[in-house]
């Protein structure tokens, strides 16, 4: 393992920090958000109606408990911290020229807090918080001058932070694009009925793989200690059989993932990218420089979330997933949501990312979502601390004896947030517990989980005692 190894975990603004209309921000498409249930699509509404709950309005509160949620971090011994920064925090419509002052100061304020414990800020720039005003009146990512919009965002940051912030990432799981689209994927695209799906998503990621080259470059001139990377769910599949048709339908999984990192990592559209294009009927619509930028704009690092693995192949019962789902593997069990726990897959999917692109890789999320039960003040969360346990004894076999180049590993929702797909706060990641409901009620004490405990001895030992 790497000294400097990044031992850390993973939040995302939207989810976390509530503040919603606090101090100029504006809204993002996850502000009109309702909750939903298991399998079913969270509902996004036009503008917040009164007396409806949205979970991002308060989330868990980092906005006004971050000194303290900071604190118990540095006591777990994170050595990083991986958050996002709300675009509408800094742009409340995302189209303005001047960014918010109030907004601005707050990400100030926070990272200092951090670099106070020695924690190493690793930014999102754009985690599936979207301003609503680019979605509802340029149409999000289908409309081009989303490019120069998030460009300025990203210069104003690299900009404002430069020596507090070093590692950025542009586009949570930019590849949720390609998937079995759902409205609140990446690109904030609130898609129309009868509309040709495969051609939108390919062209809106156009534009935000464009507007990311950009954003590499400009962070590399600002800074030449900045390092970005790229953020790709892991959808890890295996051929249900050992058929060689059902090889290739795991191929052809695989390559909507591998379209994104090619772009991000070789600077170009490869075959896998260009063979998609033929198999969806679609054309990218290409400004003259596109090809140009899209070379100058190479990633420093792989960033990538990892939860479980399904199957491919014919007529399989399909199970739950974040974003990509896939069919049911016999062989693994499931958390308490049905996604298919696979350690190994987490060495399997280090060693193909390694092999296809040879550049540092990062997991920046990774973890169980699981019901919490509070009992005399404690939560006893063995289940959770026997997930990460497999999962980290996968990572550093991958390092330590596959070779693997990793910088680091962020657990997902180190502090309970509300759930993306479901909007639900029972569905848990943390270390430390919040007390919130899913109906917004609690006290938003935080509590330490067992889990808390056992991860601090994991950092102190470098991964070493995973007991
Ligand atoms: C990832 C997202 O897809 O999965 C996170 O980047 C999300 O935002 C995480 O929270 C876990 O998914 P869920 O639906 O359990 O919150």
């Amino acid at each position: 393992m790497r000294k400097d190894f990044l031992w850390g975990g993973a939040t995302a603004a939207n989810q976390y920090e509530g503040g919603y209309n606090e101090n100029g921000k504006g809204l993002s498409i996850a502000d009109v958000e309702r909750g939903s249930q298991l399998g079913v699509t969270r509902q996004i509404d036009d503008r917040v109606i009164e007396g409806v709950y949205y979970p991002s309005h308060v989330a868990t509160d980092f906005y006004h408990n971050y000194k303290e949620d900071i604190a118990l971090f540095a006591e777990m011994g994170f050595k990083c911290y991986r958050m996002s920064i709300a675009w509408t925090r800094i742009f409340p419509r995302g189209d303005e020229e001047k960014p918010n002052e109030e907004g601005l100061k707050f990400y100030d304020d926070v990272f200092d807090e951090l670099l106070k414990y020695n924690i190493e800020p690793i930014v999102t720039l754009s985690h599936y918080e979207t301003p609503l005003v680019l979605v509802q009146e340029y149409g999000s990512w289908r409309n081009r001058k989303l490019i120069d919009f998030f460009v300025n965002y990203a210069q104003t940051c690299f900009n404002r932070y430069q020596g507090k912030v070093k590692y950025w990432m542009t586009f949570n799981e930019i590849n949720a694009t390609l998937a079995s689209p759902r409205p609140w994927h990446q690109a904030g695209i609130v898609y129309q009925e009868n509309e040709d799906r495969w051609q939108t998503a390919i062209q809106a990621s156009h534009h935000m793989l464009v507007a990311s080259a950009k954003a590499v470059k400009l962070a590399h001139e600002i800074d030449p200690h900045n390092q970005v990377g790229c953020m790709l769910l892991i959808p890890e599949s295996y051929a249900a059989s050992c058929s060689p048709e059902d090889q290739i339908a795991r191929r052809n999984k695989m390559a909507l993932t591998f379209y994104y990192g090619d772009v991000h990592v070789r600077g170009r559209y490869t075959n896998t990218c260009q063979s998609l294009w033929k198999k969806y009927h679609t054309k990218v619509q290409m400004a003259k420089d596109d090809e140009k930028v899209l070379s100058e704009g190479i990633v420093d690092y792989i960033g990538f979330s990892y939860y479980f693995s399904s199957i491919e192949g014919k007529d399989l019962q399909q199970v739950e997933g974040n974003v990509f789902t896939g069919g049911k593997n016999p062989l693994l069990p499931a958390t308490q949501w049905g996604w298919q726990i696979d350690p190994l897959g987490l060495r399997s999917v280090l060693n193909e990312l390694y092999d296809r692109y040879q550049i540092p890789l990062f997991i920046v999320e990774n973890g169980m979502g699981a019901v919490d039960s509070v009992e005399d003040g404690q939560i006893h969360d063995d289940y959770r601390i026997d997930y990460l346990k497999q999962h980290i004894q996968a990572l550093k076999d991958a390092v330590e004896i596959d070779g693997v180049d990793l910088m680091g590993y962020t657990p997902w929702g180190c502090i309970d947030l509300v759930s993306a797909s479901t909007g639900e706060m029972k569905k848990r990641y943390g270390f430390i517990y919040v007390d919130k409901d899913d109906q917004g009620h609690g006290t938003l004490k935080r509590m330490k989980k067992d889990s808390f405990y056992w991860y601090k001895k994991v950092i102190a030992s470098q991964g070493e005692d995973l007991s």
